[in-house]
């Protein structure tokens, strides 16, 4: 018995060596150290054995088991690692490749000029102030003077909320009222940024939604040399420092007097081109002295104080500096027109 123990454990190890894959390699295991195994007889075998014989037949059976169970573990793992060197070897990562590209994406153009001039007036020492798009009537138009029924209101081609006397602003106008009554007494200088909605026929020059940045400025002492100085101040930050100005009467009826602020034409200098269709100036703004119904409708008393207000659009600035001739590009989500910005 001891002699067959002996040649066991060879043949063992030798079929153990030549076990070429992870099948065998099982295979193998079955058949040494499984269940049926042959060493298993043999220890069963043990019972009937010679009394004296067993000992000696018991230890050496134990130790080819050992034998066999540590050779088994080795190769196992000797395979494991050799498997795992493959794959590096074939399945390399080369981390050398090129990436896939993620697109970038960006600020519309729209909120460029809106920040860029948010960011001037806030330097300049104006608050950011936000108002709502949906508006009353009250606000959008009678308490800025523009009473019902009024021509003036054909400025603004009003959307009107199934809900009486509720409309989308017309213009961030109404963004004045509101911040008077919030500050009354006390002096206001801040900028109200926002989209506005007009009832329009959509073309090349006119959109039903756009931005607004509205401008007020109110205090004791505000004149219109206030007005002129600040406005201009603000344009030779946005558009160059010494940009020149002019200002045009014009009306509203929330502001007397009014008038409109051009800036000489960035683009020829003055010298007449098809930018500023041979004027030389290019319109930017609206503004004006408040009303004294307006500041009054605020909450400040028009024997005390002054204040001036302007209204400028973000598109039709962006549209003068990047000569896009179609204000529509803005809304209609054409990457082609985006991904210039
Ligand atoms: N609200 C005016 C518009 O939409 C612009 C404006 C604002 C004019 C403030 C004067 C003062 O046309």
């Amino acid at each position: 018995m001891l002699g067959r123990l002996e040649s066991l454990e060879q043949e063992g190890l030798r079929d153990l060596s030549a076990a070429a894959d992870e099948d065998a390699l099982q295979a193998w295991k079955v058949r040494y150290l499984g269940r049926s195994a042959e060493l298993g007889r043999v220890l069963d075998g043990l019972r009937t054995a010679p009394k004296e014989e067993r000992p000696a037949l018991g230890k050496r059976a134990n130790q080819v088991k050992q034998a066999f169970e540590s050779a088994f573990e080795a190769r196992q793992q000797a395979m494991a690692a050799g498997r795992l060197e493959r794959s590096l070897q074939t399945e390399r990562l080369d981390v050398t490749l090129p990436g896939r590209p993620l697109a970038r994406g960006r600020l519309h153009p729209a909120t460029q000029t809106l920040r860029q001039i948010v960011a001037i007036w806030a330097e300049m020492g104006f608050q950011v102030y936000r108002s709502r798009d949906v508006e009353s009537d009250a606000f959008n138009f009678e308490l800025l003077n523009i009473p019902a029924h009024h021509p003036a209101r054909d400025m603004w081609d009003t959307f009107y909320t199934t809900t009486p006397g509720v409309v989308l602003r017309t213009h961030t106008s109404p963004g004045q009222i509101h911040v008077m009554r919030e500050r009354a007494p006390a002096p206001i200088r801040v900028v109200l940024p926002g989209m506005c909605y007009r009832y329009e026929q959509v073309s090349a020059r006119s959109e039903i939604q756009f931005n607004q940045v509205e401008g007020l400025a109110v205090g004791r002492h505000i004149t219109f040399g206030d007005l002129k100085g600040t406005l201009t101040a603000f344009a030779r930050r946005f558009f160059n420092p010494d940009v020149r100005t002019r200002f045009r009467a014009a009306h509203f009826p929330f502001t007397e007097p009014s008038a409109e602020m051009d800036v000489e034409c960035f683009v020829c200098r003055g010298s007449r081109c098809a930018v500023c269709k041979y004027t030389g100036w290019l319109e930017v703004l609206g503004s004006g002295m408040v009303h004294p119904t307006v500041l009054a409708n605020g909450g400040y008393d028009p024997a005390e104080f002054s204040g001036f207000a302007f209204g400028m659009g973000p598109e039709r600035i962006t549209m003068l500096k990047h000569r896009i001739e179609d204000i529509r590009a803005f809304w209609s989500n054409d990457l082609r027109f985006l991904e210039q910005f």
